[in-house]
């Protein structure tokens, strides 16, 4: 595990940039698993900022997102389809059959959890997969639990992640209970795991996934088996670790 820790919010979103940039120059062909969520969205911004200046493409590259609400309309500003294309979708090159999203409408949500399996499992193992960190532990949806599920799956979202969610909803109460996740199976299966973390909110949990046992109901320490797993965190997601 290589953990790097950042003074500068913009240094740390660069760092990201830089890796997921340096993977589409090596391998124009990248599968690419990609988050959501407050975190992201400045890595994302300097990805556009690259792209536009022309130092790497999307075209060839394929994009599965790790989740989905369910219920809510993908034109919903907070859906992840209109987060998507709100921060990086909308600005670059990557072909729209290129980039997927698990359909959190889908009259049966079972199938569709199937649907995106296969297609994960015909892309062929991901070059990289971007994470943020539930303040209870979470990756994606997979909420602590004392089992957790391999492939993806239709979640009941804990309070604590609808409380932390409710931030980007006019109320509370809109944003969803339920939602559709990859699970950890095929996040673990990534060649490399990025994993970003900011905020003085986060310190606890960042010392218990990355340092505390492995245990389902911290569904991140289970990245602490992965063999290629980088961590970017600022100064205050980064102050109880030793
Ligand atoms: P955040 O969410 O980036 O909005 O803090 C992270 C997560 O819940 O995985």
């Amino acid at each position: 595990m290589n953990i790097l820790t950042f003074d500068d919010e913009e240094k740390l979103n660069e760092a990201g940039a830089n890796i997921i940039a340096g993977i589409l120059q090596t391998k124009p062909r990248a599968v690419l698993g990609l988050a959501t969520g407050g975190t992201p969205v400045g890595i994302y911004r300097q990805l556009v900022q690259g792209f536009q200046r022309g130092l790497f493409s999307f075209r060839q590259a394929t994009t599965f997102n790790l989740d989905e609400y369910v219920g809510l309309p993908e034109t919903h500003p907070e859906s992840y389809h209109s987060y998507m294309r709100r921060h990086l979708f909308g600005h670059i090159d990557l072909p729209p059959e290129q980039a997927h999203i698990p359909d959190g409408n889908a009259a049966d949500l079972e199938a569709e959890c199937r649907r995106y399996d296969a297609l994960i499992e015909r892309a062929g193992q991901f070059d990289l997969q971007l994470l943020g960190l539930g303040h209870n532990g979470h990756i994606g949806f997979n909420e602590p639990s004392h089992a957790l599920l391999r492939g993806t799956h239709i979640v009941d979202l804990a309070a604590e992640t609808r409380r932390a969610n409710a931030r980007f909803f006019a109320s509370p109460d809109e944003v969803p209970k339920r939602a559709i996740t990859m699970g950890v199976g095929t996040i673990l299966k990534a060649k490399m795991i990025l994993l970003v973390v900011r905020g003085a909110d986060k310190a606890d949990i960042v010392r218990r996934a990355l340092t505390g046992p492995i245990a389902t109901d911290c569904p991140a320490s289970l990245l602490q088996t992965h063999p290629h797993l980088v961590v970017l965190l600022d100064r205050e997601a980064g102050r109880n670790l030793s």
